[in-house]
């Protein structure tokens, strides 16, 4: 499937769901007022990497944690595939000490932005071209 949609209307604030896509697991987080705010006090030049990672931007579009979420109005929806950057093992969520994911593999920390924060981990977990179509849907794809 090239692309999926996916009902977000019970997902309330602190919970998330994983989908498949294109063979892979798809996190989609209703975050917190903390997380966000969390997530947007951290300063660029503290990240790993700089680079937002959102397939919905420029390339060059900097790791803001708006720029990671799903923009304006949205920023407490986080969507972004859930494979580690490192070696590709999935994950835990709200694990680590930035209380984001945590993955078991080698110890790769990320913050509430899915940003690498520690670990061998190079890059941000990627965020997939995705949209809202409809204030409960988000087509993923
Ligand atoms: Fe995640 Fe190695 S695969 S830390």
């Amino acid at each position: 499937l090239a692309s999926v949609e996916v009902d977000v209307a019970s997902l309330q604030p602190g919970m998330s769901l994983t989908v498949k896509w294109r063979g892979k697991p798809v996190f989609i987080r209703n975050r917190t007022p903390e997380e966000v705010k969390a997530a947007q006090e951290v300063k660029l030049e503290e990240l790993k990497d700089p680079l937002a990672r959102n397939a919905n931007l420029a390339s060059d579009a900097q790791a803001t944690d708006l720029d990671r979420s799903a923009g304006k109005g949205k920023e407490n929806w986080l969507v972004m595939v859930g494979v580690c950057t490192h070696l590709g093992c999935i994950p835990l969520g709200q694990q680590g000490e930035y209380n984001g994911w945590f993955c078991p593999c080698h110890g790769s920390v990320y913050d509430t932005s899915g940003r690498i924060r520690k670990g061998p981990a190079p890059e941000n977990m990627a965020v997939p071209v995705f949209s809202f179509i409809s204030d409960t849907k988000i087509r993923i794809g």
